[in-house]
């Protein structure tokens, strides 16, 4: 206050004694809070260790005397052994990190309140051009998912704070389609979500994917059924049983191997062991590489399938039209988005859910362009029930 209407009077020489004598005074008050902190502190210790020896927390007492150190560590609750680590970022190599994430409890029955999670997981190359969509889906249902994205390690990704995928990046490497270095990838994104307790089920999709439904009937589909959606078939010819090796025996036998969707949900069950494998994956690395086997349409798919053959519904969620022939599937455009074409994947279907017939087979569809996004936005409300009309 008075050095501020001291400098309005303009005159300097006056500033300047008032400066000095302020600072002069300085220490003497930074000495006198010192002082007070020090009292303070000390006050602090002896109440501790009197609550220490009086309440009986032996344990305490004793890390303290034997180790001598100050007791502000914080008691070990088992919240702490569950509590999602927040940051995505870490400097775990491959190895470090799988290892971890294979921990898992022995005893089935959570002794606290845990609200299961989804993990959606995209594996990406760069951007995610339908995020608004998704950004709608996720609207509202905070504790109920939680997101991983790889994508190429030069890409880096700008998402505002407000979005559902900032800072949800996790540490990536080079992931090429058909090679072991995609497997590797996907499995480093099963490894991130499960460091986070809370997820239950974990879902793979791409940037082209988009949801078909919203989140509470995706909520409900996944958490209620009692197989995991990994697309698993026993194909028979070249591009099925025919991508099958003789040296992947006695690990993997001609009637184990397996086809399937590299779009996936699986469980955390699931998820641990595809992480934890380290029987299938060289067989695999060596014998199914390009261009006569695409290691992503066989390592899950068959290893699960030996490993824990009655947990599969050997059907994916994700749609995708191979009707066009050819190496890859139908990419849809905006001039494809009309109530008629998911009419088609909405209702004209027909599979088993726990055993049981429906025609809800598909709760993700792909592959869109990025020019697909416009009239998936308009059509979402009403065909998908994803968002609200009101910008209309
Ligand atoms: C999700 O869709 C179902 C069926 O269309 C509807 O009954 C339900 O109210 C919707 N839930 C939300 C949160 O919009
Ligand atoms: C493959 O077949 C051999 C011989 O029949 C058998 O010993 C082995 O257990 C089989 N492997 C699997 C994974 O079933
Ligand atoms: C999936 O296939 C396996 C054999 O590959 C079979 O044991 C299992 O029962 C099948 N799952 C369902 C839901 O039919
Ligand atoms: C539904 O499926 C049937 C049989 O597969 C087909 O004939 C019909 O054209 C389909 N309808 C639509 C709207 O796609
Ligand atoms: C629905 O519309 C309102 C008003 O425009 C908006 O604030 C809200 O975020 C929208 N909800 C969703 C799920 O998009």
């Amino acid at each position: 206050m008075l050095p501020t209407r001291l400098e309005e009077g303009k005159d300097p020489a006056a500033i300047a004694t008032l400066r000095v004598t302020h600072s002069r005074q300085y220490p003497l008050r930074l000495l006198q809070f010192f002082l007070l902190f020090l009292i303070i502190g000390i006050a602090g210790s002896f109440l501790s260790m009197y609550m220490v020896r009086h309440f009986g927390i032996h344990n305490v007492a004793f890390v303290q005397s034997s180790s001598r150190k100050p007791c502000f560590q914080r008691p070990a609750v088992v919240e702490n052994w569950f509590k999602a680590p927040s940051s995505l970022l870490h400097s775990m190599n491959d190895a470090e990190l799988f290892w971890r994430a294979s921990f898992s409890p022995r005893i089935q029955s959570y002794p606290f309140k845990r609200t299961p999670k989804i993990a959606f997981m995209f594996l990406t190359k760069g951007p995610l051009p339908m995020a608004p969509l998704w950004e709608r889906f996720f609207k509202g249902h905070e504790k109920l998912y939680s997101i991983y994205v790889h994508s190429l390690p030069s890409y880096n990704a700008d998402f505002p704070p407000s979005s559902v995928f900032y800072r949800r990046q996790i540490p990536s490497q080079v992931a090429e389609w058909g090679m072991m270095s995609m497997c590797d990838a996907e499995r480093r994104l099963l490894a991130n979500a499960l460091l986070d307790i809370s997820n239950e089920w974990f879902v793979l999709l791409s940037e082209a994917c988009i949801p078909l439904h919203n989140f509470s009937i995706v909520y409900r589909y996944l958490s209620r059924s009692r197989y995991s959606f990994m697309g698993a078939f026993d194909e028979p010819g070249p591009y099925g049983r025919g991508r099958y090796e003789e040296n992947m025996k006695p690990e993997i036998n001609l009637s184990d191997w397996r086809k399937g969707s590299q779009w996936f949900e699986i469980n955390r069950e699931l998820a641990v062991r595809v992480v934890e494998d380290s029987t299938y994956y060289p067989k695999l690395r060596d014998f199914c590489v390009p261009h006569k086997c695409y290691v992503d349409e066989h390592y899950f798919q068959t290893m699960l399938t030996i490993n824990t053959p009655q947990l599969l519904a050997n059907r994916s969620v994700t749609y995708v039209d191979w009707s066009r022939g050819g190496a890859h599937p139908a990419t849809f455009g905006k001039n494809d988005i009309k109530e008629e074409f998911f009419k088609k994947i909405l209702q004209n279907q027909t599979c088993l859910y726990n055993n049981q017939p429906t025609s809800l087979c598909f709760l993700f569809a792909r592959k869109f362009a990025p020019n697909a996004l416009g009239p998936l936005l308009d059509l979402a409300p009403k065909v998908l029930g994803i968002g609200n009309s009101s910008h209309f």
